[in-house]
């Protein structure tokens, strides 16, 4: 619980009529000066493209992702990149200046121009920033931050929206392009929480699976450009480097294709993943064959097997078989049971999948494919990762084709094996 003081709103007061004190003016659209959005690039081409080509003049973006993933780093290489072309200030309360000078020097990055503060008072902040007048003002963290004006702790909402408040003011007054660091909690919400998407133009989400060293970046929200682009980075001993070719790190690192592997899209709290199933069909010298599941679930690959066994016609009751997701991730969705009947078949048959295939579809008892959600944008995440042919249900055909992906839509097991195979 926490305790709010509600503020008096002034000049407003019980009803008086209204036409009495009229100070504002409706414009039609038409008579709105059109205005050139002049986009400052940042040279980080995976994230240039995500922001929509570069950062807006005056707007706020907000950058979320897990500590430690990397948002201290990517910002000082994005400063280091406007170096000489835009007046930037660097605002950490998290790192003293030593430690951000340690890191600039550990990334052999050119930023000994670099305008730093190390201050947690948003009013504070503001008076140094109306006063050094910066093009970018970069936040780390917006958690840290408090204002004068709120008494609870820095990290809670409150506090976290108060200072937020008065950034964005600050921001499309001056206009001053503000980058706000966020911090986002174990359930992968923002911490303090998600108060901050509707407040700011951009919302950007830094994220990575876990012990893998490669980050994807994604635009959650943005006004000044399109979604669901992806910029993909890998962390390296010096800082972030960019990834152009990103389907390459969601394969399982051997070039030549191989039976009993299948990629598959799933979605993972609100974005799509790429990733890849395997399965290894081999004769069983038991009585009872192995069944064992590495990050799916065990009773479904036994359903399976028998949905396969009566509608597929395919009888695995004499062979092990064992499946497993690469990278350890764990898939609890059912969109997986296509591609996993599939991975299964192509071990079984020594049949090779193509390696420009996805496929997802849950697959019911009755040997029907049935459709997942989200399905058009799990295609168009496959279709930017260089995927160029799905197979997927019916029901999850696009009304609109996707640019560089044939698409089969199946209704039952048969037709998807016919179309794989
Ligand atoms: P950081 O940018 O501090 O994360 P955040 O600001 O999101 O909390 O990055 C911290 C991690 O990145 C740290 O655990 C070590 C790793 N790292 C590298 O692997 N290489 C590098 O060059 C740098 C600077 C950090
Ligand atoms: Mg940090």
């Amino acid at each position: 619980m926490e305790e709010f003081r509600q503020a008096a709103v002034p000049g407003v007061s019980r009803n008086t009529g209204y036409a009495g004190n009229v100070n504002q003016r409706v414009t039609e659209l038409a008579d709105v000066a059109d205005q050139k959005v002049t986009r400052i690039e940042i040279g980080i081409n995976e994230l240039d493209r995500v922001m929509g080509g570069g950062i807006v003049p005056g707007s706020v973006i907000l950058i979320g992702g897990d500590p430690g993933i990397g948002k201290s780093t990517l910002l000082l290489q994005v400063l280091a990149g406007l170096m000489g072309r835009l007046e930037c200030l660097y605002v950490s309360g998290e790192e003293s200046l030593q430690q951000i000078n340690m890191r600039a020097k550990r990334l052999r990055l050119n930023v000994g121009a670099l305008r730093c503060l190390t201050e947690t008072s948003v009013e504070q902040i503001l008076a140094v920033a109306e006063k050094e007048k910066p093009g970018l003002i970069v936040i780390d963290s917006i958690q840290t931050l408090y204002s004068e004006q709120v008494q609870s702790a820095p990290g809670s909402v409150s506090q976290v929206r108060e200072s937020a408040a008065g950034l964005v003011r600050y921001a499309k007054q001056m206009n001053c392009a503000m980058v706000l660091i966020g911090h986002v909690t174990k359930d992968g919400s923002l911490a303090g929480p998600r108060i901050l998407e509707h407040m700011v133009d951009a919302v950007l989400y830094f994220q990575s699976d876990e012990g893998s060293r490669y980050r994807v970046i994604r635009a959650f929200k943005n006004r000044f450009g399109a979604v669901n682009e992806l910029g993909v980075f890998a962390m390296t001993g010096q800082g972030l480097k960019e990834v152009s070719n990103p389907s390459a790190i969601f394969l399982s690192g051997h070039s030549e294709p191989a039976a009993g592997s299948v990629i598959t899209v799933i979605r993972e709290g609100t974005r799509p993943i790429l990733l890849e199933l395997q399965a290894l069909v081999d004769e069983s010298h038991l009585a009872n064959p192995r069944r064992v599941t590495i990050g799916l679930d065990h009773s479904r690959l036994s359903m399976l097997l028998a949905v396969l066994h009566r509608h597929g016609g395919v009888s695995l009751g004499d062979q092990d078989v064992f499946a497993n997701v690469v990278g350890g991730m764990k898939i609890t969705e059912t969109g997986s049971d296509l591609p996993l009947i599939l991975a299964i078949l192509s071990s079984f048959r020594e049949r090779i999948l193509s390696r420009k295939t996805v496929v997802f579809g849950e697959v019911g008892l009755s040997g029907e494919v049935r459709p997942v959600y989200n399905g058009e944008e799990r295609l168009k995440e496959a279709a930017g990762l260089g995927f160029s042919h799905a197979i997927i249900a019916r029901a999850n055909q696009p009304r609109q084709p996707i640019e560089g992906m044939s698409i089969a839509a199946v209704s039952n097991l048969d037709e998807a094996i016919a179309a794989a195979f």
